[in-house]
């Protein structure tokens, strides 16, 4: 008579053993197999005797029974540890303090540029956009600086190469533009008078220091009507500074000047009221009452229409209005400077 218990206590120490499902199958297989211990007993019951068959068959079917159950047991056992695993590989831990998110904030330059728009819209002026690469009939022939004139030197740029190879589109040199000027031209032929416009933008030259960068920003500012004069250019420029910087202690200064395409020209130099440079005056634009010959390339007839332009840096504005005393902190990137402006 084969043991029955001895058979099922040595699958269930198998099964126990057995590492993973794969193991517990095989080791399944060795009893309730095709060709399992198990098995084999119930095969051989028909050589019994009757009395024998049914006493034996009882106790194999226990035997069979129990090995299931245990079976089904470490089946059930193997599939939660798996489950643990898994659960702990893949773990969030919600307690963990978040990443936060960082705030964001305009750029010193972009906050000027907004708020000269804000101000020249408020008395009447419309905005206006213009091309980066300009041709060198917009940005010198037309504002009355004829080829060769020397006043060409003081804005040297880059030349853009495109078609032919020299530098030629159609006949007409291309570069970046040096001034934001070039859009008088385009607006005031694209409009009829009176003719009230701020052009702010980038502008490029070959220049480098602590006033002075290769890319910096620029707002040009035209108005023609049949009566504008250079005491209207004095008047709106220095009720545009004192909103700008918000105080009406300024010290303001129109030094005569040269400029091709304005006569009489100004330059208008603020001083600083505060930083490292206080008390220091700082050059802020270009003015002017606009030259006749470019009243006539506008399409208009200078005996009829006149008015004045000016042309300042964004840049010297934000210097001034922070006591800033170097350019070339806006474009470094540093987070330390920038988040001051957030
Ligand atoms: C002009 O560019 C004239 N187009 C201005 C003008 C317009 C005159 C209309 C008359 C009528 P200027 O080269 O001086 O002029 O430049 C004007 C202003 O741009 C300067 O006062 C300065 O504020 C700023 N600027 C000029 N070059 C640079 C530079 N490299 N980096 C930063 N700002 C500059």
């Amino acid at each position: 008579m084969p043991d029955i218990d001895s058979i099922v206590a040595r699958a269930e120490a198998e099964f126990a053993s057995a590492a993973d499902a794969a193991a517990l199958e095989n080791a399944k297989a060795r009893y309730l197999g095709k060709a399992g211990e198990l098995t084999a007993l119930l095969k051989g019951l028909g050589a019994a005797a009757p009395e024998e068959r049914k006493r034996l068959g009882a106790e194999i079917n226990d035997g069979k029974a129990r090995i299931e159950s245990a079976l089904e047991a470490r089946r059930a056992g193997l599939a939660d540890a798996r489950l643990n695993s898994r659960l702990a590989e893949e773990a969030l831990d919600v307690t963990l303090p978040g990443r936060g998110s960082s705030r964001g904030g305009l750029h010193p330059i972009t906050r000027t540029w907004q708020r000269v728009e804000a101000i020249f819209r408020s008395i009447g002026f419309d905005v206006a956009d213009g091309p980066e690469i300009e041709s060198d009939w917009y940005n010198f022939t037309a504002l009355n600086n004829p080829e060769n004139h020397p006043a060409r030197s003081m804005q040297d740029t880059f030349y853009v190469d495109l078609k032919d190879g020299k530098g030629k589109d159609g006949g007409l040199p291309l570069l970046l533009r040096t001034h934001t000027s070039p859009m008088q031209v385009r607006y005031a032929r694209m409009h009829r008078p009176p003719i009230k416009v701020i052009a702010p933008g980038r502008t490029y030259r070959v220049d480098s220091d602590a006033t002075h960068s290769p890319m910096f920003h620029q707002v040009e500012g035209l108005w023609i009507d049949e009566d504008v004069s250079f005491a209207d250019l004095k008047g709106v420029y220095v009720d545009f500074l004192r909103r700008f910087f918000e105080s009406d202690e300024l010290q303001v200064r129109f030094r005569p000047s040269y400029f091709p395409f304005t006569e009489p020209s100004a330059e208008i130099d603020l001083q600083f009221a505060s930083g490292p440079l206080k008390g220091r005056w700082l050059e802020l634009s270009g003015a002017g009452q606009v030259h006749p010959q470019v009243v006539r390339n506008f399409g208009l007839d200078p005996e009829r229409y006149i008015g004045f332009a000016f042309g300042s840096g964004l840049e010297r504005l934000t210097m001034l209005r922070y006591g800033i005393d170097d350019l070339r902190l806006f474009f470094d990137g540093d987070l330390r400077f920038l988040r001051q402006f957030a």
